[in-house]
Order: structure tokens, then sequence, then C-alpha cells
């Protein structure tokens, strides 16, 4: 039978299986077992230095026990929307304590953080709105204003330089004050690891009338003296009209929530098509999410140590003389520039037993392909210290470093 047209280009896509052929593909590598910091892929353990699971929630006897409970107690889904028959008493508690923890009015989960973005992107974006996005900004933010603009509401994207509050403000001026606006940021920059100037920020948003939404997703279990994220690491000096985070990371489980006034969630909650037209978050997923947090308010060491581990790799990777960018978390990219020197560098770091997460454009600009290390507080410093004496031999013979 002939193909349709249509599918053409799938046939004609011939790289991945060229370079999976070749042994060099480096990704979708599937994990075979965890065991603490470390990973089974293929048959080998390897240390892994490229997770989210900030705190190591995601592995926490006592966050794999609750989830196991969950499914005894309410089943493996809820099979339906929130906005049917797929709402718990399980999902409301939650969204009590997230408000409690950010310090707002109303809180609301979604299934995933990635439709947590997108749904309230999509909900708040009316005709003709201006939004000022960070050019970093996370995929699923850029998706909320794309899902708006199919949904013919004409959004108009004003993208401003990373981390540019000179470039965010020329551009915010340029506009009317009575025209509505909204200004919209990762707090922690996944590739980046660097950290929002939440202050300026806000001064701005408040200067020319524009909303301030925050996506916590690398801040929350991170960042503040007791993981509370940017506003925390600001002292609250300031804070953020809306806040987005997932459960994917520090929290140990899946799905997402933004946090606001009860209007503004309350809103969200009867607009949003990606929260209205999906599942909702399954009883495994909301109460490992939830011990998640109770083990955050209680064991604040746990961030601590985070912190501790991302100053001694921010300095063990200087040190040796790597570019690492401004990061000041536990994201710390190794940038490389070219694709092929960095999936070279990422096939003899796997071959070395470490696994690391490469990057390549559109995740980054093009021709500032990375390693994207990242690290949580279970790592000891023993495995840390190996890493890096690995990393330096390495980038010296592949003349990555002088
Ligand atoms: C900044 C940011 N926001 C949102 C998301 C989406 O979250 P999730 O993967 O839990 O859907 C991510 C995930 O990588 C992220 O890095």
């Amino acid at each position: 039978m002939a193909i349709p047209s249509l599918l053409n280009k799938c046939y004609a896509f011939t790289e991945a299986e060229e370079s999976r052929q070749s042994g060099a593909y480096p990704f979708f590598r599937p994990i075979e077992g965890f065991s603490g910091s470390h990973v089974i892929i293929e048959g080998k353990r390897l240390f892994m230095a490229g997770s989210n699971n900030y705190l190591g929630l995601a592995v926490d006897d006592r966050v794999k026990k609750a989830a196991a409970q969950a499914v005894l107690d309410y089943g493996s889904s809820c099979s339906g929307s929130r906005f049917m028959n797929g709402s718990l008493d399980l999902h409301e508690n939650l969204e009590k304590r997230i408000a409690a923890f950010t310090k707002k009015e109303a809180a609301l989960c979604f299934t995933t953080g990635y439709q947590a973005n997108l749904g309230a992107v999509q909900a708040l974006l009316g005709r003709g709105d201006h939004v000022f996005i960070d050019k970093s900004s996370h995929a699923s933010i850029f998706d909320g204003l794309f899902l708006a603009t199919g949904m013919m509401k004409q959004v108009n994207m004003h993208r401003y330089g990373h981390c540019d509050m000179e470039d965010l403000e020329n551009k915010l001026k340029r506009l009317p004050l009575e025209t509505n606006k909204i200004i919209v940021t990762d707090g922690v920059f996944s590739m980046e690891g660097t950290i929002a100037d939440l202050p300026t920020l806000r001064t701005l948003a408040d200067k020319y009338n524009a909303v301030l939404y925050l996506d916590e997703a690398h801040a929350y279990g991170v960042i503040g003296k007791t993981g509370r994220g940017t506003e925390e690491h600001y002292n609250y000096q300031a804070s953020a009209d809306i806040i987005m985070c997932t459960f994917s990371k520090s929290f140990g489980s899946i799905g997402g929530f933004i946090a606001g006034s009860f209007e503004v969630i309350d809103f969200i909650k009867h607009f949003s098509r990606p929260l209205m037209f999906s599942a909702s978050m399954p009883p495994a997923n909301i109460v490992a999410a939830q011990t998640a947090l109770d083990i955050v308010e209680s064991e604040p060491f746990r961030v601590q140590r985070l912190q501790e581990v991302a100053a001694k790799m921010i300095k063990g990777f200087t040190d040796i003389g790597f570019n690492i960018g401004h990061t000041q978390t536990p994201i710390i990219p190794i940038i490389i520039g070219d694709n092929e020197r960095t999936f070279e560098f990422w096939h003899r770091l796997f071959e070395e037993n470490i696994y690391v997460n490469p990057v390549i454009s559109p995740a980054v600009p093009p021709n500032m392909a990375l390693l994207r290390t990242s690290y949580m507080a279970i790592h000891k410093d023993e495995d840390l210290d190996k890493f890096l004496n690995i990393a330096e031999h390495l980038g010296r013979k592949l003349k990555l470093i002088p």
C-alpha cells in the first residue's frame, strides 16, 4: 500500500536511527533500577548527575509507601477530569496544603507541571493581551501562549533577554499603562541554573500595570533557606501574583499546581482546557506529593545539604576551568557549544558510569550545546569528588579545558 504523502517526512527522518546504529545516540536510554543516587542502565550501575529529584524524595521509602497505600485506598486512576468525576478529597487537601506552603489564598492541581503552565497561561490570556517572557523560560509557558493564540486570542508576545531587566523595561514602556500585560518567568532557569531578579520584576510589574507569573519548578525545595523558592531566596522582599510549580522535581511525584488569589484560581479552574479535558492527578501521585511536602517542611536539613552540594560542585567545575555560565543552583551546565563535542563528552562520561543530560538546540540556543548536570541532597561527597576528577581528566583529553 502506498504511504500517504503526509507521512513522507517520517520515512525521510533517518538521523535518529543512524545515530542509534552507531551507538552514539544519547536519548531515551531506559533506566532499569534505582539505588539511592545511582541508577542501572544497560545492566551497569551509573552515578546519576542528571536528575531533577533534588531532595531524593522520589526514592524515599516514606513517599513510596504512602503512594502504594493510596492505590490500595483509592485505586490507580481517577478516570476523569477534575471538572467532572475526577476530583478527590485528596486533591482538595493537597491544594489547601500548597496554598499554605506558598503563602497564597488558593491553589489548583494539574496532572503535570506542563499542563499547569499550559492551562494557566491559556486561561489567563485574553484577546490582544501582551505577554513579556524571558527568552529562556520553559517550553510549557511558550506552549500556553501558542494555545491561546490558536484559540484566536491574538496574544502579543515580547521576548526579553535572559534576566535582562533593562530590556524588559524598554519593552514594557512602549505600551500605554492601561494595556493588559503579564510578565512570565522561571524563578530558577532549568538549563542555566540562574535565579530571576524577583525584586526588580515586582517593581517593573507594579510600575507598568503587569501581572507577575513565576514558574518555581526548579526553585521549590531548592532555593530559599527552607526551600520555599525564589520569594524566600529574596527574604520575601517581593512576591509574585501567581506561582506555578511541578511535583516532578523536589516533590518526588508528578503533577503541577498554580497558586494565587482565590478569584484568579477559581477563574483558571473554569477556563483552563488542559484541566478540563484531561484526567486528574492520580491518587498515588497526590499522596506522594503531599508526603514529600511534609518531609520538606519537617526536614529542612535536606534543602541545606542540597545547597551545600551545589556550592561544592560550582566551585569544583569553576576551579577545573569549565564554562558553567552564571549558575547559582544545583543545575550546573557545562557549556561546550558544538553538538558533536557535547555528544562525545557525554559518551565518555557514560563509559565511565556517569549519567548526565546532553542538551542541544532547540532546548538551548544554537551553538550553545551543553551537558546539563544536576545534583541531589542524597549525593555523597566521595562520589561527587570522583565525578569531578573524571570530568577534569576527560575535559583535558578532549581539549574542552586548557
Ligand atoms: C521550568 C519548568 N516548568 C515546567 C515544567 C514542566 O513540568 P513537568 O515535567 O512536571 O510536567 C518543567 C519540566 O521540565 C520545567 O523545567
